[in-house]
C-alpha cells in the first residue's frame, strides 16, 4: 500500500526524535505481523498462508490458533513486543529478504528448524490485541508474565498448559537504535528458546505486537540495501546515469537498475530498455530533450522495440514554489511513450516530487502495481501499456556536476507537511537556544561576581 511506506530519515537524532512524535500518529499501517511456529519435532498443522496483500481479520486468527492448537504442543509462548511492523522484519532482518547482517538470528533459526511456521504480514489491528485473550481462552489458563530469569526457575510440565507471555520493548525514542532494539528483542526470544529447550519442553510460539509500528531507519550512512535514502548517488553504481546537457552544463540526471516498458495487443509483451539506456551498450538519443528554469523534459528516443519503429519514452517535470512549504519542489508530472504517431500519457504529478534541489528516487515505479503513476484517463492509450522502473532516480533542476545531489526518497518525511513541521521544531530550537544564550549572557555580566571589578564603594555616613 502507497501510504504505508517506512520512513527514512538520515539527518541528527534530533530530527528523528522529534519528527517521530510529531508525524508517527497517522492512521496508516493499521496492521501487525504474527509469526507463528513450534518447537522442533512438533510439526504445526499446514497452513495455507493468506493471499498477499490480504489483511488477516480477528476471527480468522482465531482459526489458525485453534488448528495449532490442537495438535501443536499447548506450552504457549508469547513474545509480545510492544510495536512491530512488516517493515522491522524487512528493513532489519533477514527472515524475509535474506540478509546476512539480520537482527533477528535466533527468530530466523528457530523458524528455520520449525515444521510449517506460519508468517502472517497483515493481521488486521486492533483484532490482533485480542490475541492474548483468544489464547487464554483456547488454553483454558491463565497467562505469566515473565521474563527470562524467572522463566530459567520455573519448573514446567512437557505435556502441560502454559501460557507464558515475555513483553518486549521497541522505543525509538531511547538511545538506542532500532536495530539495536530488535537485536536485544531477539536476544532475549533466544534465551527463552534455549530454556525451554534445555528443560526438554516442547512448545508453541507467537511473535507479534500490541500496536503497528513505522520504521525508522538507524541514523547512519552505511549504504542500507532496503533504507537507503537521503543519501548522494553512490559512485560505485555499475554505470553512470544518463545526462542531459544545455550548452555546457548537465541539467537532467535519470539512473535505473530497469526501465521495463510493456503493452497489450492480444497480450502482454515486455521490454526491457536497460541495456539500450544506460552503460556501454546504450544506443539511446536525446533528441528533442529541454529544460529551463521551470521545466524539464527528458526525450529518450529508441528504434524497434515492441514492433515500433520510432518510440519515445518521455519524463516531464516541472518546478514551483509552494509557499505553504516555503520551497521550491520539483514534480514528475508526466510519463509519456509516442510509438509511431501514437501517445500514452501518464500522470505522476500527485506522488512523484521532491524538493527542487533534491533528486527523487524510488525502489520502484510502476503504472500498476503501486499505481505512482497513473493514466491520464481510463480511455487513453496509457491502459495499453505498463511502465515499471526499479531503482528509480531523476533529477530535473538545480544539477551541480554530473552527480545526482540528496535524494528524496519516495518513502521518506520529505512531504510538505513534514517540512513544515521541521522548519517549526528548527525555529523553536533557535528560540531556546537563543534564550540560553541570553541568560548565559546575563551571568557574565553580573559584575557583583566578578573578584577582579572595582570594588562597589558603598558610601558611609558618619
Ligand atoms: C504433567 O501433566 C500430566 C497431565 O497434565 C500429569 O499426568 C503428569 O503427572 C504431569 N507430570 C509432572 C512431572 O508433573
Ligand atoms: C533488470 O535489468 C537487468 C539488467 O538489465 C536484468 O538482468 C533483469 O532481468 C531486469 N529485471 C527485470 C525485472 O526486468
Ligand atoms: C520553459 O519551457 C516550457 C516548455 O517546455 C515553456 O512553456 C516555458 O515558458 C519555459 N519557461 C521559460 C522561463 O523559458
Ligand atoms: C492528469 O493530469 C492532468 C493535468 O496535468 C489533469 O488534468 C488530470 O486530471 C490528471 N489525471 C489524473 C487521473 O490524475
Ligand atoms: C491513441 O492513439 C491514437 C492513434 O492510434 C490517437 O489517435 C489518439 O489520439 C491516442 N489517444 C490519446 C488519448 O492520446
Ligand atoms: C536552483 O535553481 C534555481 C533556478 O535555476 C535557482 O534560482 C536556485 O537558486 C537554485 N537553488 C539552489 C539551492 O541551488
Amino acid at each position: 500500500m502507497l501510504g504505508c511506506r517506512m520512513f527514512h530519515v538520515y539527518g541528527s537524532v534530533f530530527f528523528v526524535t522529534v519528527l517521530s512524535k510529531l508525524f508517527l500518529s497517522g492512521a496508516c499501517s493499521d496492521q501487525v505481523p504474527l509469526v507463528m511456529w513450534s518447537s522442533e519435532g512438533h510439526p504445526l498443522p499446514r497452513h495455507a498462508p493468506p493471499l498477499a496483500g490480504h489483511t488477516v481479520s480477528g476471527s480468522q486468527l482465531l482459526s489458525y490458533v485453534t488448528a495449532a492448537l490442537n495438535s501443536a504442543p499447548r506450552n504457549v509462548l508469547l513474545f509480545l513486543q510492544d510495536k512491530l511492523s512488516m517493515d522491522d522484519f524487512t528493513v532489519f532482518g533477514g527472515v524475509f529478504g535474506n540478509k546476512q547482517d539480520s537482527a533477528f538470528p535466533n527468530l530466523e533459526s528457530a523458524l528455520q528448524s520449525s515444521t510449517f511456521p506460519l508468517v502472517l504480514p497483515a493481521l488486521s489491528w486492533p483484532d490482533s490485541s485480542a490475541l492474548p485473550g483468544m489464547l487464554q481462552e483456547q488454553l483454558g489458563t491463565s497467562p505469566l508474565y515473565l521474563d527470562p530469569e524467572t522463566l530459567a526457575q520455573l519448573r514446567l510440565n512437557a505435556t502441560g498448559v502454559a501460557l507464558l507471555v515475555f513483553r518486549l520493548p521497541y522505543s525509538t525514542e531511547a538511545d538506542m537504535s532500532p536495530r539495536a532494539v530488535l537485536s536485544g528483542n531477539d536476544e532475549v526470544v533466544g534465551q527463552v528458546l534455549n530454556i525451554m529447550k534445555s528443560q526438554g519442553i516442547p512448545y508453541t510460539a507467537f511473535y507479534t505486537a500490541v500496536r503497528p509500528s513505522r520504521v525508522i531507519t538507524e541514523v547512519s550512512l552505511d549504504r542500507h540495501p532496503v533504507g537507503r535514502s537521503l543519501l548522494q548517488a553512490p559512485s560505485n553504481e555499475p554505470y553512470p546515469p544518463v545526462e542531459f546537457k544545455r550548452g555546457e552544463n548537465t541539467c537532467i540526471l535519470l539512473w535505473a537498475e530497469n526501465l521495463t516498458v510493456s503493452h497489450f495487443r492480444e497480450q502482454w509483451r515486455r521490454h526491457e530498455l536497460g541495456p539500450q539506456t544506460f552503460g556501454s551498450s546504450a544506443t539511446v538519443s536525446l533528441t528533442g530533450s529541454s529544460c529551463n528554469r521551470t521545466h524539464s523534459r527528458l526525450v529518450l528516443n529508441y528504434e524497434n522495440i515492441l514492433g515500433f519503429r520510432s518510440f519515445r519514452l518521455i519524463f516531464a517535470m516541472s518546478q514551483r514554489y509552494y509557499p505553504v512549504s516555503a520551497r521550491n519542489w520539483f514534480t514528475l508530472d508526466q510519463v509519456e511513450l509516442e510509438y509511431d504517431g501514437q501517445k500514452a500519457t501518464f500522470n505522476g504529478s500527485r506522488n512523484i516530487y521532491a524538493p527542487s534541489e533534491y533528486s527523487y528516487r524510488c525502489e520502484s515505479v510502476t503504472s500498476f502495481r503501486d499505481a505512482l503513476l497513473a493514466a491520464r484517463s481510463p480511455n487513453d492509450n496509457a491502459s495499453q501499456w505498463r511502465l515499471s522502473f526499479e531503482e528509480f532516480q531523476i533529477q530535473g533542476f538545480n544539477v551541480t556536476g554530473t552527480e545526482f545531489s540528496y535524494a528524496s526518497d519516495c518513502a521518506s518525511f520529505f512531504t510538505p507537511g513534514i517540512w513544515m513541521g521541521l522548519v517549526t521544531s528548527l525555529l523553536m530550537l533557535l528560540v531556546f537556544t537563543y534564550g540560553l544564550h541570553m541568560i548565559m549572557q546575563l551571568r557574565t555580566m553580573d559584575r557583583f561576581d566578578d573578584p577582579k571589578g572595582p570594588a562597589i564603594a558603598v558610601p558611609q555616613n558618619e
